[in-house]
């Protein structure tokens, strides 16, 4: 078998596996037809050699080995003792499997063997890609550098977006025009991180929400990683992803293998957003638990923001009965239940209930928030240890660190190595108990710093082995409470990978409650993770991170989309406000189902705006979100052009939030289509390809539309 080739549902993705010679990316992009074959694009694609370089062109290959002789570019990066580098990796067997293959390579000078494990998924159209290197020598080999595979991309996709960020700034995107040489991301933070979300999008310059060629790539890994882009002297363009390795962090004893973390990628001729719900399907189809995707994801109350340390049963149970009373569903008891933990200084690690705060234990509350029909949520930070604890005092070994070296001080707390067996037995040991001890049914599971020095008791690195542990102690923990919800929660998005969403239910956005903000953030976030899986929360009026103050309604409609929850003391916020969110959590809950399983529809708008709207497969009724987050720059806003709908059909237009609009100058647009109250029908067509007129509303404001086939 020379080529394998994969069809998706609007692509076309063919192999070049001849035998003897190194496996390459032939072909990735719009579906060919039928009849078109490998041999012919390899025609096609035939380089010559050039004066001042190679005199052949220098193939490409899957993992840009030394062997290959490129002067540019050396991928995959491996010896034993100073020898043994200059691998080339041949092709030795290729099986077809379902729409996918397996490409097994041997290089028969340096003993290794390099396996390709490939998926082109039929029904989410997304391209999987893994690989696995196994030392065959019968010495060591040290592996510097893998990463999972190297896909070529045409050269006509000039732009790259790379995702950037802070804490309370996650999912920024910046895009930049490709140059010559590498476009490189590096994290080196031990968890995904805030600054470098490992995702890259590739696309011509006009490529929008709508139209046009786009490439996107993730690297469903939690840890380390390096993310490029090398546009090669030749002109050739290829995108990369791997783990980052530590020296010496990966060393294969003979017969041993390393897996580097799957590419998940996929194409799209029709813009950003089609290719967002191609990864949004992704998720749903291929991670989330079956019974997790069809349970309505239940409204959440959040203790941080509204006690922080100050945790009293009596004040907890009465916000608990407020909560209830707004139509909350679950409560979420955050950090501060267990040891010494009443500030952020101390207790990390002790994972017992504390005395001195519950001396009853958290059974009455529990009892309390369960009696209330709400189902109860706990938070952990499992890896992290204050040296003020118990488990330091006891155990000092078994946290990360540079022997010699002082610890870079973060949060007040060290890193446990839960790649050791005992301390990983230890963190199970006790989760297990609290879980089996209470009826709980859901974690919030955090991780509130960087691996700064990430060495074991061995003085080896351990960054790898920790992510690897980390996944391994959630599966273990869900074996265990399958009926556990888990939600990645990392200093708010530093890890909301798709390597950690394959071990756990959902992901806390970001700390910042700010709605203007969460509006970009939680657009970021929608290139890869639908909206379900975000945790987002209506924060305080007075917004504790950016002291913005902002309306209850559209505090309320930026958390309307994703997992809705609050996070706001319920004993001190306005009435008339809580009156607010009660109506905002009834229409939440009203259209959870289509904000959860339809397709997202990101829209491009002017810049005062940002606009989206989530379609219901079978395109019967829609519900779409505009902010207005500054002033308009002109007398009146554009107009909104409903993506997605059913150009064919009839659509019931109405305003649904807010519930009480109140025209800055009357009559507007809803009052004289009766928007907020009847609505009006429109055509698909119309709304799709006119758009409607938007009203001027003030800024800081966000409308909800929603529309029904009528
Ligand atoms: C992190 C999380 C917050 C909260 C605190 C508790 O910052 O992102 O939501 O849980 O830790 O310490």
């Amino acid at each position: 078998m020379h080529h394998i080739r994969l069809d998706g549902l609007d692509c076309s993705v063919i192999f070049d596996c001849t035998k003897g010679k190194p496996p390459s990316l032939l072909y990735w992009g719009a579906a060919l037809a039928e009849w078109v074959e490998g041999a012919a694009l390899e025609k096609l694609a035939i380089r010559q050699g050039m004066h001042g370089v190679a005199d052949i062109s220098l193939p490409l290959s899957l993992a840009m080995e030394p062997g290959l002789g490129h002067p540019m570019l050396h991928g995959f990066a491996a010896h034993r003792e100073g020898r043994d580098w200059g691998s080339l990796f041949e092709v030795a067997k290729v099986a077809a499997e379902g729409n996918g293959a397996r490409i097994i390579c041997r290089d028969e000078r340096t003993k290794l063997g390099l396996e390709y494990a490939i998926d082109l998924d039929r029904e989410t159209d997304v391209l999987r890609i893994g690989s696995t290197l196994t030392n065959y020598g019968d010495s060591a080999l040290d592996l510097n550098e893998m990463p999972t595979a190297f896909l070529p991309v045409p050269a006509h996709m000039t732009h790259i977006t790379g995702f950037t960020g802070r804490w309370t700034h996650e999912f920024g995107r910046e895009r930049v025009k490709r140059g010559s040489g590498t476009y490189l991301r590096e994290n080196r933070s031990g968890r995904t991180s805030h600054f470098s979300y490992p995702a890259l999008l590739l696309s011509g310059a006009q490529a929008s929400e709508s139209s046009g060629e786009v490439y996107g790539l993730h690297l469903a890994w939690s840890g380390n990683h390096r993310l490029r882009v090398d546009t090669l002297t030749d002109g050739r363009v290829l995108a990369s992803m791997g783990a980052l390795l530590f020296p010496g962090e990966i060393r294969l004893a003979p017969g041993e293998s390393y897996a580097a973390p799957e590419i998940v990628a996929a194409y799209s001729t029709h813009g950003f957003s089609a290719l967002s719900r191609k990864f949004h399907a992704h998720v749903r189809e291929k991670l989330l638990r079956p019974a997790m995707r069809a349970k309505p994801r239940p409204v959440h109350y959040n203790t941080w923001e509204a006690v922080y340390f100050d945790h009293d049963t009596g004040k907890l149970k009465e916000i608990a009965t407020r909560a209830a009373a707004l139509g909350v569903e679950r409560f979420v008891l955050d950090d501060g239940w267990f040891g010494a933990r009443r500030n952020d200084l101390a207790g990390l690690g002790d994972w017992y209930v504390s005395d001195a705060v519950y001396p009853q234990g958290l059974k009455p509350l529990v009892d309390h928030v369960t009696g209330l029909g709400m189902e109860f949520g706990i938070w952990f930070e499992p890896e992290m240890v204050n040296p003020d604890s118990d488990l330091y005092r006891a155990h000092p070994d078994w946290a990360l660190k540079i022997e010699g070296v002082g610890q870079v001080p973060f949060r007040t707390q060290y890193v446990l190595d839960i790649s050791r067996p005992d301390v990983a037995e230890y963190l199970f040991e006790r989760i297990d108990a609290i879980l089996s001890d209470h009826d709980i049914s859901y974690i919030k599971w955090d991780m509130n710093r960087d691996l700064s020095h990430p060495g074991g008791t061995d003085g080896m690195a351990r960054a790898a082995a920790q992510v690897r542990a980390l996944y391994a102690l959630l599966d273990r923990i869900r074996a265990a409470h399958p009926h556990v919800e888990i939600e990645s929660c990392s200093s708010g998005g530093a890890r909301a990978d798709m390597g950690v969403l394959a071990h756990s239910d959902r992901v806390w956005t970001s700390d910042s409650n700010d709605a203007l903000d969460r509006q970009h953030i939680q657009r970021g976030a929608s290139f890869f993770l639908p909206p379900e899986i975000l945790g987002c929360h209506v924060g305080p009026a007075h917004c504790h991170v950016t002291g913005r103050r902002l309306s209850m309604a559209m505090r309320a409609a930026t958390a309307f989309s994703g997992h809705m929850g609050l996070e706001l003391n319920l004993l001190t916020e306005r009435e008339t406000d809580l009156e607010q969110l009660r109506e905002a959590i009834a229409l939440h809950k009203a259209h959870r189902m289509l904000l959860h399983s339809g397709d997202l529809y990101r829209l491009d708008t002017a810049r005062e705006n940002l606009a989206f709207g989530v379609v219901a497969r079978d395109k019967g009724e829609a519900l779409f979100s505009i902010a207005y987050m500054t002033g308009d720059a002109h007398v009146l806003p554009g107009r909104l052009h409903f993506a997605g709908l059913d150009p064919t059909r009839n659509y019931r237009l109405r305003l649904v939030w807010p519930q009480h609009w109140a025209a800055v100058k009357a009559p507007s647009l809803i009052e004289q289509l009766h928007l907020g109250g009847k609505g009006a029908v429109f055509s698909g067509d119309a709304l799709i390809k006119a758009g409607l007129q938007l009203p001027h509303a003030q800024p800081e404001t966000c409308l909800l539309f929603y529309l029904a086939v009528s």
